[in-house]
């Protein structure tokens, strides 16, 4: 097989470059590791950025989130006895948009449908060859038949534990990380959401965090620890934990029911450094990880598509590398703000097992510093709403 861009992973960053890349004509394969059913089925993300929306608008996949997606103007900050709200269109004149990332990839599945592209399940054993000459190939094996794609690119979309980022050599990246010392328990649930708006809460027994898919469909979080099992949990003892860190007239009006799915994340920050390799370009998950408070793992996967995107535009239509040249310093710069904010809501926000008595009374400062000061929280809305790119 032959293609001008191999795609490696069928999960949002892949999906979304082959959508892009096909408006200008730029032909691609994506390899999807898994079917297209347990992708869909996979609870993540929930909140996307202008710019990730912008981005689905111009791949023509932004109907349906137009016409179901929730604007939300705003979030609340509950600590102590205290609730505040950060206005986002206020302070930056940019709302986010509540549409979850399984609707967002079943978007985009259906558009590469409908446009006739190639996409390869259940691929297993992929390798990127010669990703340092100008003739790069990706081997892999499906059913048990061994297949090789010929083409101009690699992009490397298959998440954190994918292949691509290992593609490159240990002496020729850097790595850095930062594992915190819980994860987050969550839940999806048939039930209306408690509030119009998310509802992030620093509590001492833990952070919780109300979110939604829809009028109908709630999402709520607990951190929990790291060993604990999604088992551990009964309905029942979720809600009455998670009414426990919410303020009293939250916990009064939540309506609870039966969850649909219950899973536990790991918090994690990760970057790896340089995103390309040659002809090699990694985008999204598996170049970088944030922790979810702030919800910016999906926005800085797509902001990392819109500049690649970019370069490879300028290269099928001019033949020159200026674009794809500066693709890994563009999205690195963007990248580390995304990571810089993301740990700075986490550290804010979250119980750590070993936080002193000066610790918490920082944490205490830096909320009510947030609820107190119009600039801090213009800062705040600024990263949350997404930087620019
Ligand atoms: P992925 O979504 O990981 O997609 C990569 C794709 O590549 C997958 O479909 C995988 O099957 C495929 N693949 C892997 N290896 C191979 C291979 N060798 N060959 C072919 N295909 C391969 N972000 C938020 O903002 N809010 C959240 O609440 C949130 N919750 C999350 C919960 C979990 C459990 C996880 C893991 C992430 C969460 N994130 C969240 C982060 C967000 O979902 C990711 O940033 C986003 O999915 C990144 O998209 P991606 O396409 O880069 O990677
Ligand atoms: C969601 C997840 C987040 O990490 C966040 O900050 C906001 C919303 C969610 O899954 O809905």
């Amino acid at each position: 097989m032959k293609t001008q861009v191999a795609i490696i992973g069928g999960g949002p960053s892949g999906l979304l470059l082959a959508q892009l890349l096909h408006t200008q004509g730029i032909d691609s394969i994506v390899l999807e590791r898994k079917t297209k059913e347990y992708v869909l089925g996979r609870i993540r993300a929930g909140v996307l950025e202008q710019g990730l929306v912008g981005l689905l608008e111009q791949a023509g996949c932004a109907d349906r989130l137009h016409a179901e997606g929730f604007t939300h103007d705003g979030t609340l900050i509950a600590y102590g006895d205290q609730m505040f709200r950060v206005d986002f269109t206020a302070h930056v004149d940019k709302p986010v948009v509540v549409y979850g990332q399984t609707e967002v990839t079943r978007d985009l599945y259906a558009a590469r449908e409908a446009a006739g592209g190639q996409i390869i399940y259940n691929v297993d054993d992929v390798v990127i060859h010669d990703a340092k000459t100008d003739a790069p190939y990706v081997s892999f094996a499906v059913e048990g038949e061994s297949l090789r794609i010929d083409c101009d690119f690699v992009a490397g979309c298959d998440g954190f534990h994918g292949v691509s980022r290992k593609t490159i050599p240990e002496d020729a990246r850097q790595e850095y990380e930062k594992i915190y010392p819980f994860g987050w328990l969550g839940i999806l649930s048939e039930t209306p959401p408690v509030n119009h708006e998310l509802i992030y809460a620093n509590h001492p027994r833990g952070f919780a965090l109300c979110s939604m898919r829809n009028a109908q469909l709630s999402r709520y979080y607990i951190q929990c620890s790291l060993d604990d099992h999604p088992d551990n949990w009964s309905d029942d003892a979720f809600w009455e934990e998670l009414k426990r860190r919410i303020p009293p007239e939250q916990a009064e009006a939540l309506v609870t029911g039966p969850s649909i799915e219950k899973s536990i994340a790991p918090l994690r920050s990760f970057v790896t450094e340089p995103m390309r390799w040659g002809r090699l370009f990694l985008c999204g998950d598996a170049a970088h990880i944030v922790p979810p408070t702030g919800a910016k793992g999906l926005n800085t996967a797509a902001s990392d598509v819109h500049y690649l995107f970019e370069g490879l535009k300028i290269f099928y239509k001019n033949g020159t590398k200026d674009g794809i040249d500066v693709y890994s310093e563009k999205a690195l710069a963007r990248v580390w703000k995304a990571e810089r904010f993301s740990w700075w809501f986490t550290s804010m926000m979250h119980r750590f097992p070993d936080q002193t008595a000066f610790d918490l009374k920082m944490q205490i400062a830096d909320l009510e510093f947030l609820r107190g000061s119009t600039s801090a929280q213009k800062a705040m809305a600024e990263n949350y709403v997404g930087l620019p790119y």
